[in-house]
């Protein structure tokens, strides 16, 4: 038998570094399932010190927990399968979202690398959208224990950006047009059973456009109460990324959020995601 990777914990409600294991291609299966345990408990999951991964070994660690998706449903990113996230000042993903709920099948696992980390900021933050759900009050619960969501990919993702030399890369590759290019809307269960878990969760981001059923001054306010559960503080757990760690997430389960305060400091991470099922709503 392998020697199996260790677990610890580095949150209350979500988050735990994964020791004892070198990333890439050709892991022990009690390795593999390790891992998937841990991600499942735990949600993100870091490693450290991986400095040996490149986009390959990336990729081979991944299809050991599943399929690969394309790079990203609209971003031509000269890559596959893996999305490219750079960026000097401002960055695409510094607001709260799961990643790619604007298609049917939401991605069930991300696994991100770090390229090239900033001198200072740039950290990532994670929420638990279990505990989040299972913290609402018996009403709120059974207001949206029914209730849909449209999710689209109309975000604004360069709204925010600065780019003040304007040739950093998210730039032309997030670029509001070629995010845009093809238009995607679909409507996902507020509440969603976890496939692997059973757990339910909320299943929010800033992809949802609006509630069905609920006016648009409803809807953003629901919207807002119910994004302000899952990113109370004690739900969530922020990671200072040094060079060569590795962070998985569990899609179905958590937001992120990535802060945008490394000013010009170049940052480059390297996302590669996972299939995932349609959504399951409380009734099936
Ligand atoms: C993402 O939103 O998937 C990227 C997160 C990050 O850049 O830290």
């Amino acid at each position: 038998t392998p020697t199996l990777p260790t677990v610890r914990k580095v949150g209350g409600r979500i988050g735990a570094v994964v020791e004892g294991v070198t990333l890439g291609p050709d892991l022990h299966p009690e390795v593999v399932a390790t891992i998937r345990a841990a991600l499942l408990a735990h949600k993100v999951v870091f490693f450290r010190g991986q400095h040996h991964l490149d986009d390959a070994g990336q990729l081979a660690f991944a299809e050991q927990l599943g399929t690969l998706t394309t790079a990203h449903p609209t971003v031509n990113t000269g890559s596959a399968h893996v999305l490219s996230l750079a960026a000097t000042q401002g960055m695409a993903a510094n607001s709260w979202h799961t990643d790619v709920t604007f298609v049917d099948r939401v991605p069930a696992i991300s696994i991100l690398r770090s390229v090239t980390i900033p001198p200072y900021g740039g950290n990532t933050v994670w929420a638990n959208t279990v505990a989040a759900f299972d913290a609402l009050t018996p009403p709120l619960r059974s207001l949206v224990d029914g209730l849909w969501a449209v999710h689209t990919n109309e975000y604004d993702y360069v709204a925010s950006s600065e780019d003040p030399d304007g040739d950093s890369p998210d730039r032309d590759a997030l670029d509001r047009g070629q995010f845009r290019a093809t238009y995607y809307e679909t409507e996902h269960p507020v509440v969603r059973v976890h496939p692997e878990t059973g757990e339910r969760s909320l299943l929010l981001g800033h992809f949802v456009k609006r509630f069905l059923g609920l006016n648009t001054a409803e809807s953003s306010a629901l919207f807002q109460l119910l994004q302000d559960r899952v990113t109370k503080l004690e739900n969530t757990v922020r990671w200072q990324w040094q060079q060569g760690d590795v962070a998985m997430w569990d899609n179905r389960a958590t937001q992120h959020y990535a802060v945008a305060d490394f000013d010009n400091h170049r940052r480059e991470v390297r996302r590669v995601t996972l299939v995932g099922d349609v959504p399951v709503a409380l009734d099936g």
